[in-house]
């Protein structure tokens, strides 16, 4: 939890801006992005105004400013960098939008946004969790590890969960998921000292540093009968090594890319068709955009869950806009500890 439940600003006369200078081809860098302030916009019939309260900082943002095949447009440059954040409006012009209600939405790294109805993912009860929460637990990270495992993982009482970047955001939740419905969870992230967090806190059974472990070993021992669920957020090698530890009839949820460090050119690695074939995998793709509707089932679950003491949540919260240049590459540096999110209330 942190101390940030209530925004304490008063209104400026300007919007600061972070926008997006130049396509990057790889991680965004900070000199991809450049501070800017323009006046704070003024809503027209249909619109409403949010002065952004958190900043989301997610690792999709690095296929939001590439041009590289995407399940979204890039990001045009010379705009604000496309972000989620948590929000109040302060004007509105919209028929079913008060001023004063708190929403989470497509609001972007700024002071303020002129936003309409397609650009809210939730409308937020304050009374439910600390406002932060909504931009993480509540908040795309908490609702994909939930729906992602559920609807694609179908984990079954008993199954052993792997599951790639452990200790972050949606990690730490899909462990915690996972061990709510009866499951054995195993992790994989990036530092000793992640690993013990993910056992401590977010109750992993076993966890291993994917840099200096040995992990066709640390797997064959710790999933001995197989991997029933792979929730993999990483591609590359280790979802290479991943795919030769299932079990018959294994599900492999492709959740995200981050060991991926680049697509011009598309990657190559090992081949594991052969894999697929004789362990009778699937292997689905999530896109959380896909499962709007699923959404307010998810939060009332993680809900009652956070209110009955069993999911366990951090969040790494800075508070300057001048943070968020850097803050995608920190985030492929694995510098995070929990939901990475910038306070500029
Ligand atoms: N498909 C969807 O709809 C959807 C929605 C939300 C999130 N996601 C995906 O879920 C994943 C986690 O997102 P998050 O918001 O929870 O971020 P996060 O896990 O809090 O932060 C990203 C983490 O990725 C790990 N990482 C970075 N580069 C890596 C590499 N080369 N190899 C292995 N691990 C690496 C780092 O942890 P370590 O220190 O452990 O390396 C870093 O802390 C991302 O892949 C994201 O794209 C997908």
């Amino acid at each position: 939890m942190n101390q940030h439940h209530v925004p304490a600003f008063s209104l400026p006369t300007q919007n600061r801006q972070v926008l997006l200078a130049k396509r990057p081809v790889a991680i965004p860098q900070a000199d991809d992005f450049e501070l800017d302030t323009a006046a704070v916009p003024v809503p027209v019939n249909g619109e409403f105004l949010v002065r952004n309260i958190y900043l989301s900082v997610d690792p999709a943002q690095r296929g939001w400013a590439q041009s590289a095949m995407n399940y979204s447009e890039p990001v045009e440059l010379g705009s604000p960098m496309r972000a989620l954040a948590v929000g109040q409006v302060v004007d509105s012009l919209h028929d079913s939008v008060q001023k004063g209600e708190y929403l989470y939405g497509w609001f972007n790294w700024q002071d303020y946004c002129i936003a309409r109805s397609e650009h809210i993912l939730s409308r937020i009860d304050p009374g439910l969790a600390p406002l932060s929460c909504f931009a993480g637990l509540l908040g795309i990270n908490g609702v994909t590890a939930y729906l992602a495992l559920t609807s694609l993982g179908r984990p079954q009482a008993g199954d052993t969960v792997l599951v790639s970047t452990a200790a972050g955001a949606v990690g730490s939740l899909v462990s915690q998921i996972a061990h709510n419905l009866g499951c054995r969870a195993i992790g994989l992230t990036g530092s000793d000292d992640k690993v013990a967090v993910a056992i401590e806190r977010y109750h992993y059974d076993l966890a291993y540093n994917y840099r200096t472990a040995d992990l066709d070993q640390a797997l064959t021992e710790a999933a001995p009968d197989g991997i029933n669920v792979f929730f993999d957020n990483t591609g590359g090698e280790i979802l290479d090594t991943a795919l030769r530890k299932m079990a018959v009839g294994g599900r492999i949820v492709q959740c995200g890319t981050a060991a991926v460090s680049t697509w011009q050119p598309p990657p190559t690695g090992l081949r594991n068709e052969r894999e697929v074939l004789t362990r009778r995998l699937s292997w689905n793709g999530f896109v959380i955009f896909d499962h709007m509707p699923k959404w307010p089932e998810a939060i009332g679950t993680l809900a009652s869950w956070l209110r009955e003491g069993k999911l366990h949540y951090d969040e790494d919260i800075s508070e300057r806009i001048e943070d968020a240049p850097s803050a995608i590459d920190e985030l492929y540096l694995g510098k995070n500890r929990g939901k990475r999110l910038i306070y500029i209330g």
